[in-house]
């Protein structure tokens, strides 16, 4: 059954205030809830039965204003609770028994490594009690958790706690309310043995907030940096956006099983353990950084998300898209924006793209759901944080805090749509966005097509540019969007040239935003002595794809005179792309350009420029992206050219690598900034490229770096250089090191798994089977099923795509495994096969025999079966 957004109706009864008691035992969990509803004055269901949603519980009693009800007056229909005849106004207490210790779906109220803990987000909250589980019913909340006092010595929940105190057989209570009306799906509660870190942080207006994290006794020491993070956040979010904490409390909980990276719930967030503990011994420069953002996304949202909530879950992007675009401003903030930018520009380009080009497209605002878990989507969040980015392009930093301003002003405490989100930029800038909101409502990644002319004798260089956005499910013959499109043309020096557009004009600025509204623009630019070189869609002003006919000379001209950082690497990548593709062409042992080679090595060898923007420019354009680039993709041929050209500038700038590597390790004491963050990255880039020529120069780096190294970026480096290498003893006995040394820590464990199921030497088939059998491998834990199963269909192309499709086969087998137990992990799983019309037939048909093979499963999730049945329809 689908859900349309066009649908939408107000709900019928709204609920003021909640009052729920938890009696939490081994063998499961009574749920006391006491609901104060009345009819909705702006419903036009005048006479409508009470509706309340559940999912998997057991129903005890039902009793409205204080009085039983009778069997007859209510009734279970499947996931709802239907209550007859109701007056306009009155209490409902419903009781429930729900079994924590038995639910592997992570959804509602589970049991991890011995505590209890709660994920509402986006329908959870049906799995705990009866209630209108929809996030436009919202309530002040008031939760009393009862348990066993030795093994649950700390009860939490949402808000400031009121009152606590023993009860009878060793157990005790705690009760806590949250002021701030709020959906149910931003509920939370956690029982359990934990250890507290204490903090403070004092607000722009003095208010002293207690700052706590809670974790297992074990993750003590792996504190620290989230909770700098979660200061610095605080601070961020005060001086950019002028937000507030609003609580006297705000809590951070460990949790290791977890079906995503972390939940916002109001003043208590919850964290998967690899996405908040961290050390210098066991988190890499990856995580330190992964773990600062989310932990400053989770923060941001409880403005944007908790005070101003989103009206129905077709608004999700409302709440994802903007918390992700200032999670990333605040990232560039924090360490290189322009290494920030690339890393999001990748992200979309190689997997956003692919989702908007697949079976699984939607706009930034779905019109239709089936789950709403599958619709957690890179479009809902690095789209639609795109989607935020562009109106900030275009009403520029002072008028979009103007327009958040008054977007946190007139919503507060609402819940809405990102119409009004929109409506509030527009209001405050007083520009028409009427154009752009379609960046809401269609799906598809715009291509603009880019051509140049230049006339010599007049000086005036042209560029026309298209736009057209490809069909997409259900949506065909779209209309043009509105674009930012930012650009700078350069001189044959490299210098910037003005950018004048009129005759008259004669020191226009050195880079302009283009705004696209039609299909088709011409731009004129005056007084040019010399055709220009375009630099274009600078920063990535725009999430779409750019066409124009680059020269290598071009390309490589920019690669190093480029002011703009972001285009310097993206010229990098597009002539390695141009490379690596004219290698697959010419079939046959073609030459690879040697300007490639000589660009690289002056990346090397110019120690002047930005080492964190050498780093990024180093890497070769993933296997992923090759494949998104393709028409009909050839894998083993994708990796085959890859590889060649990353053999054949190993061995072309070895000394070169040699020098890198040598100067990177004097770089000093281990830090966590831009810049040794930096050296670190280029020196394993550089240990990479040389065990992938089994180097034993670079073998002897490898051994010693990783006996020797004083942070897990090293450790990890040099053992994924091995891994990925032909020195197979070197490697097996380096991986063996490394898990009995850290088998203690799950989070350094799931490194260590999926360093070798990404890995096409490490991570063939038989060794992933392997890996499934390993004693640490453990099918109840989402982190390890990723680190597995999700690393190797998703980062082991090479390992995946075999042409007996036995790796497709092997991936519908896992995914029918966690049907039965988690139906969002394995619907998240599937991904991988979902594309299969974008490979070459002799694989994709092979993709979808195995799609085909989950469809025919028994019993298909609905998670499951919603991507299947869209992934095979024509
Ligand atoms: N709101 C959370 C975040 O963005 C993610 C929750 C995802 N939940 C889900 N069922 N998919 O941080
Ligand atoms: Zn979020």
């Amino acid at each position: 059954q689908t859900i349309y957004l066009n649908e939408y109706q107000v709900p019928a009864y709204l609920v003021d205030h909640v009052d729920l008691r938890f009696e939490l035992f081994e063998d499961g969990a009574r749920v006391h809830s006491t609901m104060t509803v009345r009819k909705n004055p702006e419903s036009s269901q005048a006479d409508a039965p009470l509706e309340l949603n559940g999912d998997s519980l057991k129903l005890e009693s039902v009793t409205l204003d204080g009085s039983q009800l009778a069997g007859d007056a209510y009734e279970e229909q499947g996931d709802k609770l239907v209550v007859h005849t109701v007056p306009a106004q009155f209490e409902l207490n419903v009781v429930t028994w729900i079994e924590p210790q038995n639910n592997t779906r992570l959804e509602g109220l589970y049991k991890s490594s011995g505590m209890f803990c709660t994920q509402c987000e986006a329908e959870g909250f049906r799995c705990i009690t009866y209630y209108p589980d929809r996030p436009d019913v919202m309530a002040v909340f008031r939760t009393r958790v009862e348990a066993d006092k030795a093994d649950y010595p700390i009860l939490l929940s949402n808000g400031n706690p009121i009152e606590q105190g023993e009860l009878e057989g060793g157990r005790h209570f705690v009760t806590w309310e949250d002021p701030f009306p709020k959906p149910a799906y931003l509920f939370a509660l956690v029982a359990g043995d934990l250890v507290e870190k204490k903090d403070t942080f004092t607000t722009c207006s003095g208010r002293s907030i207690d700052l706590r994290m809670y974790v297992e006794p074990r993750n003590s020491a792996k504190c620290d940096f989230a909770m700098d993070a979660l200061k610095r956040s605080m601070r961020w979010d005060e001086e950019v956006y002028g937000r507030e904490y609003d609580l006297d409390i705000f809590m951070i909980v460990a949790v290791d099983d977890f079906n995503m990276g972390a939940m916002e719930n109001k003043g208590l967030n919850i964290f998967n353990s690899s996405c908040v503990l961290a050390s210098q011994e066991t988190a890499t420069d990856a995580s330190f950084q992964r773990i600062e953002a989310i932990v400053a996304h989770e923060y941001f949202h409880n403005w944007s998300g908790n005070r101003v909530t989103c009206r129905d879950w077709f608004q999700l992007s409302l709440k994802e898209g903007f918390t992700v675009f200032r999670d990333a401003q605040f990232s560039a903030d924090m360490g290189s924006p322009t290494v920030k930018r690339i890393e999001d520009a990748t992200l979309l380009r190689t997997a956003q793209f692919a989702e908007d080009a697949g079976p699984m497209a939607h706009p930034v605002r779905p019109a239709s759901y089936m789950e709403i878990s599958n619709f957690y989507t890179l479009t809902i969040y690095e789209k639609g944080a795109e989607v935020v980015r562009m109106i900030h392009n275009l009403l520029g930093d002072e008028l979009f805090r103007k327009g958040s301003d008054l977007y946190f002003e007139r919503h507060d405490g609402q819940a809405v749509t990102t119409d009004d989100f929109v409506r509030a930029m527009e209001d405050a800038s007083g520009r028409d966005l009427s154009q752009f909101r379609l960046w809401y409502e269609q799906a598809g990644t715009p291509v603009v097509t880019v051509s140049d002319e230049y006339d010599k004798q007049s000086g005036v260089y042209r560029l026309n540019i298209r736009q057209s956005i490809p069909d997409t499910p259900g949506q065909s013959g779209k209309k043009p969007q509105h674009i930012p499109f930012a650009l700078g043309l350069l001189d044959q020096t490299g210098q910037p040239l003005p950018l004048n557009l009129t005759a008259d004009e004669q020191n226009g600025p050195e880079e302009r935003v283009l705004e696209l509204t039609d299909a088709e623009h011409s731009f004129e630019f005056y007084g040019l002595s010399d055709r220009p070189v375009p630099s274009l869609l600078r920063n990535f002003s725009a999430p779409v794809r750019v066409q124009y006919p680059w020269t290598r000379e071009q390309l490589l001209f920019l690669m190093s005179h480029d002011p703009d950082g972001f285009n310097r690497w993206d010229a990098g990548q597009r002539l390695a792309v141009d490379v690596i593709q004219s290698l697959m062409e010419a079939s046959g042992d073609a030459e690879i350009d040697s300007r490639l080679v000589e660009a690289y090595r002056s990346l090397l060898n110019d120690t002047s420029l930005d080492q964190a923007l050498v780093a990024k420019m180093l890497l070769l354009p993933s296997e992923a992206y090759l494949v998104e680039l393709a028409d009909q993709a050839d894998v083993p041929a994708i990796h085959e050219a890859r590889e060649r050209v990353l053999t054949h500038l190993a061995t072309s700038l070895r000394e070169e690598l040699v020098a890198c590597y040598r100067r990177s390790l004097a770089q000093g004491d281990y830090q966590l900034t831009p810049d040794a963050i930096a050296h670190r990255s280029l020196r394993n880039t550089a240990l990479a490229w040389l065990l992938h020529i089994k180097d034993v120069e670079g073998l002897a780096f490898a051994l010693d770096q990783y006996q020797t190294a004083d942070n897990m970026t090293d450790r990890l480096g040099a053992l994924r250089a091995l891994v990925n290498s032909d020195f197979v003893d070197e490697r097996e006995k380096t991986l063996a090191d490394f898990y009995d040394q850290f088998r203690d820590d799950p989070q350094v464990v799931e490194m260590w798994f999926s360093v070798q199921a990404a890995s096409h030497q490490a991570g063939q088939l038989p060794q992933i089977k392997a890996l499934l059998q390993h004693s640490a491998f453990d099918w109840k834990n989402p982190n390890k099923v990723r680190s597995v199963i999700g690393a190797f269909a998703g980062q082991n192309l090479a390992g995946f795509h075999k042409a007996d499709g036995s790796g497709y086969q092997f991936l519908a087998d896992q995914v029918c495994r966690l049907d039965d137990s988690n139906p969002q992990i394995a619907a998240r799983l599937i991904s991988p096969l979902t594309r299969w019309k974008k490979y070459a037939p002799q694989y994709g048909q092979q993709m979808k025999a195995a799609l085909e093979h989950v469809r025919n499963k028994n019993e298909l999730s609905r998670d499951v079966y919603e991507v299947v049945l869209k992934s095979l329809a024509d």
